[in-house]
């Protein structure tokens, strides 16, 4: 069964059993390795994509859900050249470690500042509860996030000011 999704902006067909996770779709038809599989069960937030702006656990969604869905992973965040803001400010803040958990967190942060742009150390800290890091690298995460805000809310009123 076709399921049409659109991916980091390009549309997509994927040919696949509608219960396969999204997370192996992405990793093994679309070689988009940035989100992990960590647990697969739903419990460490390594798989984090988001799905229409909203975190998502790839592991435990089946693509089928996401038919007509627009999903974004880390590799849609910027590039290597040109990183995000988010991705700009775990460089900054040398955030990771091992950095499997990292894409997850990115992800995560990503969204709660979609939604949230002045979000503060508390909304932080509890919408990253779900992303676990085995290295212990959290206060850099979080250091990280709080820059990542900074350089978002930056750019929009550098937009808004030459909008205006
Ligand atoms: Fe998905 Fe752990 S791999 S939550």
């Amino acid at each position: 069964m076709a399921i049409k999704l659109n991916v980091n902006g390009a549309d997509q067909s994927i040919d696949s059993d509608p219960d396969t996770p999204l997370l192996y779709v992405l990793r093994n038809d679309l070689k988009l390795n940035g989100a992990k599989f960590g647990c697969g069960l739903g419990q460490c937030g390594a798989c984090t994509v988001m799905v229409d702006g909203k975190a998502v656990l790839s592991c435990v969604t089946p693509v089928m859900l996401m038919e007509g869905r627009r999903v974004t992973t880390v590799e849609g965040l910027g590039t290597l050249d040109q990183p995000g803001p988010m991705q700009q400010a775990f460089i900054e803040e040398q955030a990771a470690q091992c950095g499997y958990c990292i894409p997850g967190m990115m992800m995560r942060a990503q969204a709660l500042l979609q939604a949230s742009p002045n979000a503060d150390e508390r909304e932080i800290r509890q919408a990253l509860e779900v992303n676990l890091c085995r290295c212990g690298t959290h206060m850099r995460i979080l250091r990280a996030i709080h820059r990542a805000r900074d350089l978002m809310q930056q750019a929009n009123n550098a937009r808004n000011g030459s909008a205006g």
